[in-house]
C-alpha cells in the first residue's frame, strides 16, 4: 500500500495545540493543508503561531528561509467547514468529547468524497464508538499524534472493528513520509503507549505511599539506574496531575476496574489540592521561584573494601562484577546461586521477594538486595533494601562495595522488587497482555514506548534481558507479596516461557 500522494488535500479540523502540530507535519511533508476551527480567527491565529516557529528553525540554521515560505504557502486557515469537501484524508483534533467527535465525522462524512479518509487523533475515544452510526465507518481510524507532534516522532495507526485494513496500511506508510515512526494498533482502552506507560506512574506512586524513599530519590533511580529520561513525580508534574490522574481513570473504567490500572489516592489528593504540577506552581514539586527541588537520598558507608566473593553468575547483574574488576576490587569467583559476598554481608539482585522473606526462605544472613540497572556499566545510582537482621556493619559493607563501583546507593525500604525491577517488570508485563489481546506487535508496542515516551528499551526486549523467566518471577512474587491482581503475571509472558520462546518470536 502507497502513502498519499503530496498532492493530496490534507484537511486538519481543530487548531489547538495537536491540530497545529499536525498541520504543520503535513506541510512539512508537502501537502496542501487547510486547517479549520470553529472558533474564529483560531486557524489563522495557528498559522501565524507556525511561522513564527518555522521562523526560529530558520534563524539556528535548520531551516531554508524559502522552504519556510513554501511550508506556510501550503498551509491555510480556512473558516467554513465546506472548504473541506476536496480533502482526501481529514485529521480531527477537536475537543476530546465522543458526541462532538461523532457529529462532526457526521458532518464530514456527508461533505466528503466516499474515499475521503476521516481521522481522528483522539488519545483516548474508541475508533469503533467514533465510527459508530456512520454510512462508511470502514473510512474512520485514529491518527494518534503525541505532543509537540512536529517533534515527537511517534504516531499510532489505531484500526476500530469497521476500519478497512488498507487504510490502516495507507495511513502508515503516510506517517512514515511525513518522518514519523508509525506503529499499528487496535482500538483498545489506551492504545498502546497510554496503556503500557500506566504502571511506570502507578509503581512510583504505590512505592512512595508504602514509604519506600522520597520523590527525589525515587526518580533519582528511575533516571540514573533505570536509564528514563525522568522519574515519574516528575514527569507527572509536568504532564499535569489533572491530565496524568484522568488518563489513569479513562484507562481503569474502560477496563472495568481491572485493578491492574487502579488510580493513585496519593494523586487524587494532589488533584484535589489542586497542586497539579508545573503548570500550577506546585505538584510533589514546588515550582515557586526561588523553590529549591530536594537532592536524592545517598547512603554513604565510611568502610572501605578491598576483596569480595561473587558465587556462581550473577545473570543480568553480571556487568557490575567488572566494573567492581575495573575499579581494582580483588575478586574471587566460585560456583553458587548468584550471590556476592563482601565481608559479613550477602548482596543479590531482587526476585520481586521482601528481603527479609528471601533471607528466611533461604538461609541468607545479612541479606542485602540490588536492583536492576539499565546498564551496571554505566549507571551512577542503584538501590538496596535489606533484611531486618542485617546488621549496620554489613550494611555498610554492602553500601562500601557498590560505592567502589562508582554507584550512588540509595536506601529504599523493604518492599518487593525495589524500584527499577518492579517498574520495568510491570512494563513489561503490561505490553505482554498488551500483545496477548492484540493490540500490537511485540516489535510495534517496544517501539511505540521507546518512540512514544523515550523509554531507554522496549519493555519487552527488556523483559527478554532480564529473562523471561525472572521476569515471571518477580511478577509471581510481587503478586504473592501483595496478593493483589494487580501484580498478575500476563500469560503470554507464562506461555513463552513455557515454550522456551521469545517474546518478539
Ligand atoms: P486544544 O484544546 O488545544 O484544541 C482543540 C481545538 O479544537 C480548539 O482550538 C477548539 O476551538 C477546537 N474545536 C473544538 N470543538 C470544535 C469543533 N466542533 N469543530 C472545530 N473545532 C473545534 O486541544 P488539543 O490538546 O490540541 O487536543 C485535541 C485532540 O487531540 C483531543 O482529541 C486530544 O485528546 C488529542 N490529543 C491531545 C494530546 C495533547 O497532549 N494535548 C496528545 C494527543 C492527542
Amino acid at each position: 500500500m502507497n502513502a498519499l500522494d503530496t498532492s493530496a488535500l490534507v484537511a486538519v479540523i481543530g487548531a489547538g495545540a495537536m491540530g497545529a502540530g499536525i498541520a504543520q507535519v503535513a506541510a512539512q511533508a508537502g501537502h496542501p493543508v487547510k486547517l479549520y476551527d470553529n472558533r474564529p480567527g483560531a486557524a489563522a491565529q495557528a498559522v501565524a503561531g507556525i511561522d513564527q516557529q518555522l521562523g526560529r528553525l530558520v534563524e539556528k540554521g535548520k531551516l531554508q528561509a524559502d522552504a519556510r515560505q513554501a511550508i506556510i504557502d501550503r498551509l491555510q486557515p480556512v473558516e467554513a467547514i465546506e472548504t473541506l469537501a476536496d480533502a482526501r484524508l481529514v485529521i480531527e483534533a477537536i475537543v476530546e468529547n465522543l458526541q462532538v467527535k461523532q457529529g462532526l465525522l457526521r458532518q464530514l462524512e456527508a461533505l466528503c468524497a466516499e474515499d475521503c479518509i476521516l481521522a481522528s487523533n483522539t488519545s483516548s475515544l474508541s475508533i469503533t464508538s467514533l465510527a459508530a452510526g456512520l454510512k462508511r465507518p470502514q473510512q474512520v481510524i485514529g491518527m494518534h499524534f503525541f505532543n509537540p507532534a512536529p517533534l515527537m516522532a511517534l504516531v499510532e495507526i489505531v484500526s476500530g472493528l469497521a476500519t478497512e485494513p488498507t487504510l490502516a496500511a495507507c495511513l502508515y506508510e503516510t506517517a512514515k513520509a511525513w518522518g514519523k515512526q508509525p506503529v499499528h494498533a487496535r482500538s483498545t482502552p489506551g492504545f498502546i503507549v497510554n496503556r503500557v506507560a500506566r504502571p511506570f506512574y502507578a509503581e512510583s506512586l504505590r512505592l512512595l505511599q508504602e514509604g519506600a524513599a522520597d520523590c527525589a530519590t525515587l526518580d533519582a533511580l528511575l533516571r540514573d539506574a533505570g536509564g528514563f529520561r525522568m522519574g515519574a513525580f516528575e514527569l507527572t508534574d509536568l504532564i499535569g496531575h489533572d491530565v496524568n490522574y484522568a488518563v489513569t481513570c479513562s484507562v481503569f473504567d474502560a477496563f472495568y476496574g481491572d485493578f491492574r490500572f487502579q488510580p493513585s489516592l496519593v494523586q487524587k489528593e494532589l488533584v484535589d489540592a489542586g497542586r497539579l504540577g508545573r503548570k500550577s506552581g506546585h505538584g510533589f514539586y514546588n515550582y515557586a521561584e526561588g523553590a529549591q527541588r530536594p537532592p536524592a537520598a545517598t547512603l554513604h558507608s565510611p568502610l572501605a573494601v578491598e576483596h569480595c566473593v561473587i558465587e556462581g553468575d550473577l545473570g543480568v547483574m553480571q556487568p557490575l562484577v567488572e566494573r567492581l574488576r575495573d575499579n581494582g576490587l580483588d575478586i574471587t569467583q566460585r560456583d553458587g546461586r548468584g550471590l556476592i559476598q563482601v565481608g559479613d554481608a550477602t548482596l543479590a539482585l531482587s526476585d520481586g521477594r521482601l528481603a527479609s522473606q528471601r533471607a528466611r526462605e533461604e538461609g541468607l544472613r545479612n541479606l542485602v538486595l540490588v536492583d536492576l540497572a539499565l546498564d551496571y556499566r554505566s549507571a551512577s545510582r542503584i538501590a538496596i533494601s535489606w533484611s531486618a537482621d542485617t546488621t549496620l556493619e554489613a550494611r555498610d559493607q554492602a553500601v562500601a562495595l557498590l560505592q567502589r563501583a562508582g554507584l550512588q546507593v540509595a536506601a529504599v525500604a523493604d518492599l518487593p522488587g525495589l524500584v527499577v525491577l518492579r517498574t520495568v517488570a510491570m512494563l513489561a508485563n503490561e505490553a505482554a497482555d498488551a500483545v496477548l489481546q492484540g493490540v500490537g506487535s511485540a516489535a510495534d508496542i517496544d517501539l511505540a514506548m521507546r518512540a512514544g515516551v523515550n523509554y531507554p528499551r522496549g519493555p519487552l526486549a527488556w523483559a527478554e534481558q532480564i529473562g523471561i523467566g525472572y521476569t515471571l518471577r518477580v511478577l509471581d512474587n510481587l503478586q504473592r507479596s501483595y496478593g493483589e491482581s494487580r501484580y498478575r503475571p500476563s500469560l503470554l509472558l507464562r506461555r513463552k516461557e513455557a515454550q522456551g520462546a521469545r517474546l518478539h518470536d
